[in-house]
C-alpha cells in the first residue's frame, strides 16, 4: 500500500529545535528508521514536510485516489487550525494524527486538537515509534 507522511510547521527543524522535547533525531532520521521496520517493509511511504497551511492543504487535496492513508503530524496547527481539519475531513483517504510529545502533558493550549475527531485516531507521546504505531493502526484499519 501507499501512504503519505505529512509534517507540519517547524519539523524541520527536529534535531535542533527543543531535544530535550523531541529528541535529537532529525525528520529525516525518523524517515529512514521508519522505512526499515519490518511493518514498513512492502508499503511505499512518502514523506513531506511544509510550515505553510496552504501547502498542506493542497497535499491532502492531491492525496485523493494516490494514497491508501495518511500519517499526519500538524505541528502546532493542530491547535486551531480550521482548515487543516476541513481538509482532513473532505477527503475519503483515513488520516491518523500524531504528536512526538505528549501534548496532554504540556502547556494548556496543545490539550485541544481540533482536527482528532476527523481522523482515525490520534498517537501522541511515542517519539519517532508513534509514526511506525500509526503506520500499523493505519494497515489494520485499512
Ligand atoms: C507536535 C506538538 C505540537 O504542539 C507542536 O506545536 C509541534 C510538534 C509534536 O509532534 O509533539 O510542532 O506536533
Amino acid at each position: 500500500m501507499k501512504f503519505l507522511v505529512i509534517n507540519g510547521p517547524n519539523l524541520n527543524l527536529l534535531g535542533i529545535r527543543e531535544p530535550d522535547i523531541y529528541g535529537t533525531e532529525t525528520l529525516e532520521d525518523i524517515e529512514y528508521w521508519l522505512d526499515e521496520q519490518p511493518d514498513a517493509i512492502g508499503h511505499e511511504i512518502v514523506w513531506f514536510q511544509s510550515n505553510h497551511e496552504g501547502d498542506l492543504i493542497d497535499l491532502f487535496h492531491d492525496s485523493i485516489g494516490k494514497f491508501e492513508g495518511i500519517i499526519f503530524n500538524p505541528g502546532a496547527f493542530t491547535h486551531y487550525s480550521y482548515a487543516l481539519r476541513d481538509a482532513v475531513a473532505s477527503i475519503p483517504v483515513p488520516t491518523i494524527e500524531i504528536h512526538l510529545s505528549n501534548i496532554n502533558q504540556r502547556e494548556e493550549f496543545r490539550k485541544t486538537s481540533v482536527i482528532k475527531d476527523k481522523c482515525i485516531g490520534q498517537i501522541s507521546g511515542l517519539g519517532k515509534q508513534g509514526y511506525l504505531e500509526a503506520l500499523k493502526s493505519l494497515i489494520h484499519y485499512i
